[in-house]
């Protein structure tokens, strides 16, 4: 039995004045999969992303969240199928004018589904940023932290509401190598403790390599290389490479490493 898709785009086009900036992108996510997105600057990464979750519409094709077609529905509709989604938008995109806590609160309090007692909040929002190691920060302001700290806590606010599909857009732009690749093991953790449909959009592919070949051990809280038979693990990761708005490869990563197109290879040579 197939698993349940989760997300689906069906020859998606979105254009901007009259210019496609996506143009007739296809693929389909079902529930536990590894999606990489890689694309240079300006290819479509984050329309893409606003598009999965109905804040851009296309102008042609359909786009499918948990089954159900979203080019056709309205806002009240949208709402609560985005309520099943977290989202950590580029730059981690804090509101500076509220506490850490209050950051992290907000898709809890703006989520119409389920209403929540102020305790109950309280309790998710601990939670979720002891999950990201910054349970003593709740009173601090997004200034007041580091440039990986604030993105830990749009990590903390992407999952506050346990959903199961989180997007990633650019989390490790911008950071250093060790605080990037605290960032993506942060993001491996919560995609096996949780189970969740993961997908990342990145310029690094060391970040989709990670994530294709490591694995939260919830033993002795590592992460972990995938060994044995991870061979199946790593073919699970797909890697979606954008080029101005097309998809020029969808594979995996032995494939991607075999390609020889000049503007997939570049992508994997760059890092390693
Ligand atoms: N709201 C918008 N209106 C017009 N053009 C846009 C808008 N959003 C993005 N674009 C254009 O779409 C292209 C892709 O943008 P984007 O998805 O942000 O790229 P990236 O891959 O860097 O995330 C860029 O050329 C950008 O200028
Ligand atoms: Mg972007």
């Amino acid at each position: 039995m197939p698993e349940q898709s989760i997300l689906r785009f069906e020859n998606v086009t979105v254009t901007f004045d009259e210019i496609p900036v996506l143009d007739g992108i296809s693929f389909e996510m079902r529930r536990g999969d590894t999606c990489v997105i890689l694309g240079a600057a300006g290819s479509g990464k984050t329309v893409l992303l606003k598009t999965a979750i109905g804040l851009i519409k296309p102008s042609a094709g359909r786009v499918f969240l948990f089954g159900t077609d979203i080019t056709e529905l309205d806002e009240q509709e949208l709402f609560d199928l985005r309520a099943k989604t977290g989202v950590l938008f580029q730059e981690g995109a804090l509101f500076d004018s509220l506490t850490i806590e209050e950051n992290v609160a907000y898709p809890l309090v703006n989520q119409r589904a389920a209403k929540r007692k102020k305790r109950e909040i309280r309790e998710l929002v601990e939670e979720s940023l002891r999950f990201v190691e910054l349970a003593h920060t709740l009173d601090k302001f997004p200034s007041e932290l580091s440039g990986g700290m604030r993105r830990r806590v749009g990590i903390a606010r992407a999952i506050v509401t346990e959903p199961p599909l989180v997007l990633y857009d650019s989390p490790t732009a911008g950071l250093d190598p060790i605080t990037a690749n605290t960032i993506v093991t942060l993001i491996i953790k919560e995609r096996d403790v949780k189970k969740t449909t993961t997908v990342l959009v990145t310029q690094r592919y060391q970040d989709g390599h990670l994530l294709a070949n490591f694995r939260y051990n919830p033993r002795n809280g590592q992460v972990e290389p995938v060994t044995g038979n991870g061979h199946s693990d790593t073919l699970k990761t797909r890697f979606l490479v954008l080029r101005q708005g097309r998809l020029t490869f969808v594979g995996d990563q032995q494939q991607l490493e075999a390609s020889a197109d000049p503007y997939v290879s570049k992508f994997v040579k760059r890092e390693i």
